[in-house]
């Protein structure tokens, strides 16, 4: 469309059609149509009462359609009813070829507040506890009890809360120190640097060292200080949609207990073992903290198929991602750093090039997974501010009908346009 019009508001009668309330939220949105005809001059026009009545737009969309007229879909503050809206409604009702007040934008549910991850922080896969039959502790009923037990109070707990202090038992502190010496010298090896400036720190401040298991809670703090991130205890897998959006609330949700004591170099599931040895340490660090929160953001009311790619590309970046450091390939994603076999495979240089691809978010969103099985393939950073970007330009090109923003002051998501969460 060239760029603004003037609007014949002689050549047709204006219409106003009301489809639907505006409420959504705590902040009050109201989508209009405005078809334009294609003129100099035109959009200038039609959006001056939006200011000469002082109403604050969020978002201004264009679509072309046949016949030299456009659809602008603009988005602004306020409720349908309100007197500066509702008189710039029908001042524009009567200079613009036609304005249609909408309704709000159906959309998946997803935590418009850091509170609201109290909804589906229960939901977790298998209930959180019930074990397969390849688990490792399947017939070990003590251990499923124990697990049961520390899996309850992540299950009672609520924003806000004081995170669950677990007082781990001689034989779990026992497997945990078995998992730290053993992965000590690959991970000085392999980890790349940020994983390894916080792995220091958290040695010298939050207690790490294979004499005893760290808490979450103090790991917590730690993190927050640092990149405003926050574990919140978690009794198992959560669907991929809760799990993606808590990161964009920079929530990342954590077990607590230990593996089965007689596999300690092998868990099918995250424990504590993956999620301090692994997960936390990197969470410390700014960009990776950037890049999560991103992965986070393009979920919240993503389709279904955006948030497997998405899950996808949380695989091979945050669980299996490795990055380029002064020529090599070093480790930041978790399910490497936290095991050593997947440590040697994927940096010790034994697999062949051809396994290794450069970072591609639209690649890895096309490629599938082993859960419980070594990784066939890595895909390698440039950065981790590269992989930020290109995840960024990705997601550009999912379809939502909405803006989102996250607020660190409020710790809730604004969104430029008014929706309905379903579901
Ligand atoms: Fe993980």
């Amino acid at each position: 469309m060239s760029n603004g019009p003037s609007i014949d508001a002689r050549s047709a009668p204006p219409t106003v059609t009301e489809t639907g309330s505006a409420a959504g939220g705590a902040e009050q949105r109201v989508t209009l149509l405005l078809r334009l005809d294609d003129r100099p001059g035109a959009l200038e026009s039609a959006l001056r009462p939006f200011a000469s009545h002082g109403v604050n737009l969020t978002r201004i969309e264009s679509r072309p359609r046949r016949g030299r007229t456009f659809d602008f879909y603009v988005d602004c503050e306020g409720r349908r009813d309100d007197s500066p809206l509702a008189r710039a409604i029908a001042e524009l009702s009567r200079t613009t070829t036609q304005v249609t007040v909408l309704g709000e934008a159906d959309v998946p549910w997803f935590p418009r507040d850091i509170a609201e991850l109290d909804l589906v922080a229960s939901n977790t896969l298998d209930a959180g506890g019930a074990l397969h039959t390849d688990h490792p502790g399947f017939s070990d009923r003590g251990y499923r009890r124990r697990r049961a037990d520390i899996g309850r109070l992540a299950q009672a707990y609520r924003h806000g809360a004081p995170f669950p202090v677990i007082e781990y038992t001689a034989a779990e502190t026992e497997t945990w120190g078995r998992v730290y010496r053993r992965l000590a010298p690959l991970r000085s090896r392999h980890g790349c640097r940020a994983y390894l400036a916080a792995f220091d720190e958290l040695e010298r401040r939050c207690g790490f060292g294979p004499g005893s298991i760290p808490q979450g809670r103090d790991v917590s703090a730690f993190l927050e200080a640092r990149t405003g991130f926050v574990l919140r205890p978690v009794a198992g897998l959560l669907r991929p949609r809760d799990f993606l959006n808590a990161l964009a609330f920079r929530v990342f949700f954590s077990t607590q207990y230990v593996r089965h004591h007689s596999v300690p170099f092998y868990t099918p599931e995250p424990d504590v073992c993956h999620e301090l040895l692994g997960h936390a340490p990197m969470f410390a660090d700014p960009a990776f903290a950037e890049l999560s929160q991103e992965i986070g953001l393009a979920s919240l009311g993503a389709t279904d198929d955006d948030v497997e790619r998405l899950a996808r590309c949380y695989w091979y970046s945050v669980e299996f991602g490795l990055l380029w450091e002064n020529g090599q390939r070093k480790a930041y994603g978790a399910g490497v750093l936290s095991s050593v076999r997947e440590l040697k495979r994927a940096c010790g240089g034994d697999l062949p090039e051809d396994a290794f691809r450069p970072w591609d978010p639209e690649a890895a969103a096309r490629e599938p997974y082993p859960i419980t099985d070594l990784q066939p393939r890595y895909l390698v950073a440039d950065s981790l501010q590269r992989a930020r970007t290109k995840l960024q330009g990705f997601c550009a090109s999912f379809y939502r009908p909405f803006h989102a923003r996250y607020d660190a002051a409020t710790k809730r998501v604004w969104v430029d346009r008014a929706i309905r969460r379903r579901g």
